[in-house]
């Protein structure tokens, strides 16, 4: 068989395609089936046959719909009410064609010649993403992820405050101020610029892992008496494991104060700025210098898009100072390459995605449907604490619940996990909380509701 695009082969196979991930979506969406597997990996190399595939091929018309139920069968069912493990948004019809434009035309728009419609719909979104986090003069890009954007707003932070870095190497005095619930990314992305891990500054939290803003004095004090400086303060907006956002109005206002760039990474929270009703959680965002706001964590896009926003014009440009005579004409000066933006050289067209979720759903409905899977996590924490062996810590402020099976240790918190993964009806995740091991659930799916909750309840109670 020819390696070429046939597009009628192409036609038929994607027809079946279609037709089999949306019986696979409604089945789930009816809690039909499960809403996890975790098969042994050579079980799964064994049953798809993957090995054989790779090197004799095998897979036509005919033979892949068998392939991609056998697929599906062996994956996570985001779809389904009992999938509630993590903080990946349940894709949304719309965003899902862009995917699937994507696939066949691959224009990926670094460079604008290489896909201007793509690239276009990319400023648009940047520039929505931008006035919605109250940054309308500001400079953003998207990112295959928040780890990525999060790498490059430390970079556009190093621009600002040691922009001879880039020639010379990170300055050995710069540190960064996180606390210690900063996502790993932040660790790796001061590893990684060059600070090393010695490099960053834990900042004093409450139990919950919130910066405690009345600390924020003494460490500086103590930062600068050992001849450092920092380069970026790192707020949460919502923490990882917790889903608690950092007092972004205090933070701000003294990193305003002390001349700190302040870094406010809501990569999970940022959606709620769609709500005029939640956008109050991250009040004080207006005083972050960049953010990082994932779309693929709640805005029904597939995963990989993340923008990171830098509030001065020109600031986010001040990260990449490169040649690259291949792409990078003389003229560059003038050009406005997305290219010139972003780590990534090729990059897909990430954009596409959530200009579709926008415009067929409209940004209304999209921010409803946030404020009802923010609504479903309160009504879990109530139903969760209002049995007698589950401790809620805390009121949750996203869409993120941890609680803790209270007669069992930290082991047997994981032993529910397992005991609940095995049968497949709900995937939860965990996290440690105030030093003790928690479950954790994530609400995504638009058919996760109180009944879902209450059903977990007696799972969770039934061992
Ligand atoms: C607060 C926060 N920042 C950054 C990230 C990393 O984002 P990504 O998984 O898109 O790389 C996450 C992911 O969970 C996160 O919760």
């Amino acid at each position: 068989m020819s390696a070429r695009f046939d597009p009628a082969a192409y036609a038929e196979s994607a027809h079946a395609t279609v037709d089999l991930l949306a019986a696979h979506v409604a089945a789930s969406q009816r809690g039909e089936g499960v809403a996890t597997v975790r098969p042994p990996a050579e079980d799964v190399v064994r049953d798809l046959d993957l090995h054989r595939l790779l090197r004799e091929g095998g897979l036509d018309a005919t033979t892949w719909p068998a392939f991609l139920q056998a697929y599906l069968d062996r994956g996570v069912h985001l779809h389904h009410p009992g999938s509630i493990a993590h903080q990946v948004t349940v894709p949304d019809s719309p965003g899902a064609l862009g995917d699937l434009v994507h696939g066949v035309i691959n224009n990926p728009m670094g460079i604008d010649e290489m896909g201007a419609a793509a690239a276009a719909a990319e400023r648009a979104v940047v520039a929505w993403m931008l006035e919605r986090a109250g940054m309308p003069d500001g400079e953003g890009a998207l990112t295959h992820g928040g780890s990525l954007a999060n790498l490059t707003a430390l970079l556009a932070a190093r621009a600002h405050v040691a922009p001879e870095a880039w020639a010379q190497g990170t300055p050995a005095d710069l540190v960064l101020l996180a606390p210690a619930s900063a996502h790993y990314s932040v660790r790796r992305s001061a590893a990684i610029i060059g600070m090393g891990e010695r490099g960053i500054v834990e900042l004093p939290s409450d139990a919950l892992g919130r910066i405690d803003p009345g600390a924020l004095d003494a460490t500086l004090a103590a930062v600068t008496a050992e001849g450092r400086r920092p380069l970026a303060l790192v707020a949460a907006a919502c923490a990882t494991s917790t889903g608690l956002h950092d007092d972004l109005r205090t933070i701000g206002a003294w990193c305003r104060e002390h001349g700190v760039w302040l870094h406010a990474d809501a990569a999970h929270g940022g959606s709620a700025l769609l709500s005029a009703r939640l956008r109050t959680r991250l009040d004080g965002i207006e005083q972050a210098d960049s953010v990082v706001w994932d779309a693929h964590k709640q805005l029904g896009v597939a995963g990989l898009c993340a923008a990171v926003l830098i509030r001065h014009p020109g600031g986010l440009r001040a990260a990449f100072r490169q040649d690259a005579s291949y792409i990078f004409y003389e003229d560059h000066e003038e050009a406005d390459d997305l290219l010139e933006l972003t780590v990534e050289c090729t990059k897909a067209p990430l954009g596409v995605k959530v200009l579709l979720e926008l415009g067929f759903r409209g940004e209304a409905a999209v921010a409803e449907a946030i404020e009802r899977r923010h609504d479903v996590a309160l009504e879990a924490a109530r139903l969760l604490a209002a049995h007698p062996d589950i401790d809620v810590p805390y009121t949750p402020e996203s869409t993120i619940v941890c609680f803790r099976h209270v007669p069992s240790d930290d082991a047997g918190q994981l032993a529910i996990r397992d005991r609940l993964m095995a049968a497949g009806r709900f995937h939860l995740s965990s996290a440690v909380v105030a030093g003790r091991r928690h479950l954790r659930l994530v609400v995504s799916a638009p058919d996760t509701t109180a009944a879902t909750i209450a059903a977990l309840v007696d799972e969770v109670t039934s061992g």
